[in-house]
Order: structure tokens, then C-alpha cells, then sequence
């Protein structure tokens, strides 16, 4: 019994994966492979749509510029808010998860990817005394012969560019991003998300606003033994 639910994983992780590729953007490969030696964004070390030597650029704090965008034109970001600001870069460079939400008329760009509402909330935490000066960082910019963005805007706190965490992950990245109703059908970049990535490919995308409540509730009975199962080995650990 546990071999064939051993194949049958293996059956639709290895059809998911060609189903979806990855992304089209600049840093993306044609198809998600391991990359063991990656500096940053190793959630995704294991199955990869961007190279180890991307992760380069995300490895020393400050964080001063990732390809030909800048992360300091208000100022240096808090500790805090760059790592949020990383985890959501990683998700799209890294992801091989990501082409499930790409955007059928920009193919470089992702969707609806479903964020959990504490993720929103913790990372506007995180970075509300920050500032910035695009109020969406797709378009908000100024861009140069070279491609490197400038403020168009003055520069304010995040605090006052957006209402709340919610408003945040819906502006930030166009539409992207949106907070989901569910908290366990959602990502918020960690290794939980293997449980909700399960759940979620699961439903086709047309169907993914009307997630059915049995989704819902074999995706949080999942979650609860899969956060037992961590604390376990916390305990080992020590
Ligand atoms: C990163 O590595 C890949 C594959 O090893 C290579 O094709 C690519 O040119 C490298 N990119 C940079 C910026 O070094
Ligand atoms: C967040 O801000 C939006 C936009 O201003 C508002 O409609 C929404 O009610 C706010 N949500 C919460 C939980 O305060």
C-alpha cells in the first residue's frame, strides 16, 4: 500500500512538473532541476527555475541591487523586510511551482499566486517603517537606457503607500498576488508550502477561488501532522 502511494506521488509530481516548466522570464531555465549548491533560496534546492549563481546576488545583506532593479533607492530595507522581499523573489526566480500561476498574456509573469493572510500581515509588519516610492514594483518606475529603476515618486513609509498587509500583496506585485480565504491552501514561503502545493495543483485553475471544503479540510489535517512531525524532529534535534 505505501509503495503505491510512493508511485503514485511519483506519477503526478514528475506530470505536474512537465505540465508547468517554469516561468519565461530572463534568469528562468526551461525546466525545474536540482541545484545543490545554492546560496539563498534553498527551499528550492531540491527542483529549481533559476541557477545556484542567481542566488549570488541575494546572499549579503544589504541587498543592494537583484538583475538590473535596486532594492535602495528610499534607503537601505530593514533586516526584517529584506528577507520578506527575498522570500518573494526566490518564489518567483526559484519556484518550480510558480509557471502554475503564470499569466497566459506575459508568460514571464505569475497570477493569483494564493498568499496566506499572516504572511501578508507579518511581512507588512516587517517592513512598514521602511520606505519606498513605487506602489507597484512591475511599473511604479522610472527606467533607464540601461534598464535600472528610479524613483518616480517621492519616498514614504510602506505604512503609508499601503492600508495593510492585505492591500500590500495585492499592490506590490501588480496582480500577482492575492491573500487567499483559506489558511492552509495558501503559500507563505516555507516548507509548509509542500502541503499546500499538493492540495492546490490538485484543483485545476479555473476552479481555484471555489477550492472545495474538503480541500480545505484534508489540506489542514495534512498541515497539523506535518507540523507535529517538524516539532518532532526540533526535539531530536536538541
Ligand atoms: C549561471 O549558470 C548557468 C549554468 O551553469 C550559466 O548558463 C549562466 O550563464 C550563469 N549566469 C551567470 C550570470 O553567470
Ligand atoms: C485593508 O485595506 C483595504 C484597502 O484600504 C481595506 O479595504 C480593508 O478593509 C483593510 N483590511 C483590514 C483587515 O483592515
Amino acid at each position: 500500500m505505501l509503495r503505491f502511494a510512493i508511485t503514485l506521488f511519483a506519477v503526478i509530481t514528475s506530470s505536474t512538473c512537465q505540465q508547468y516548466g517554469c516561468l519565461e522570464g530572463d534568469t528562468h531555465k526551461a525546466n525545474p532541476s536540482p541545484e545543490p549548491n545554492m546560496h539563498e533560496c534553498t527551499l528550492y534546492s531540491e527542483s529549481s527555475c533559476c541557477y545556484a549563481n542567481f542566488t549570488e546576488q541575494l546572499a549579503h545583506s544589504p541587498i543592494i541591487k537583484v538583475s538590473n532593479s535596486y532594492w535602495n533607492r528610499c534607503g537601505q530595507l530593514s533586516k526584517s523586510c529584506e528577507d520578506f522581499t527575498k522570500k518573494i523573489e526566490c518564489f518567483y526566480r526559484c519556484s518550480p511551482h510558480a509557471a502554475r500561476w503564470i499569466d497566459p498574456r506575459y508568460t514571464a509573469a505569475i497570477q493569483s499566486v494564493p498568499l496566506c493572510q499572516s504572511f501578508c500581515d507579518d511581512w507588512y509588519e516587517a517592513c512598514k517603517d521602511d520606505s519606498i516610492c513605487a506602489h507597484n514594483w512591475l511599473t511604479d518606475w522610472e527606467r533607464d537606457e540601461s534598464g535600472e529603476n528610479h524613483c518616480k515618486s517621492k519616498c514614504v513609509p510602506y505604512s503609508e503607500m499601503y492600508a495593510n498587509g492585505t492591500d500590500m500583496c495585492q499592490s506590490m506585485w501588480g496582480e500577482s498576488f492575492k491573500v487567499s480565504e483559506s489558511s492552509c491552501l495558501c503559500l507563505q514561503m516555507n516548507k509548509k508550502d509542500m502541503v499546500a502545493i499538493k492540495h492546490l495543483l490538485s484543483e485545476s485553475s479555473e476552479e481555484s477561488s471555489s477550492m472545495s471544503s474538503s480541500e480545505e479540510h484534508a489540506c489542514q489535517k495534512k498541515l497539523l501532522k506535518f507540523e507535529a512531525l517538524q516539532q518532532e524532529e526540533g526535539e531530536e534535534r536538541r
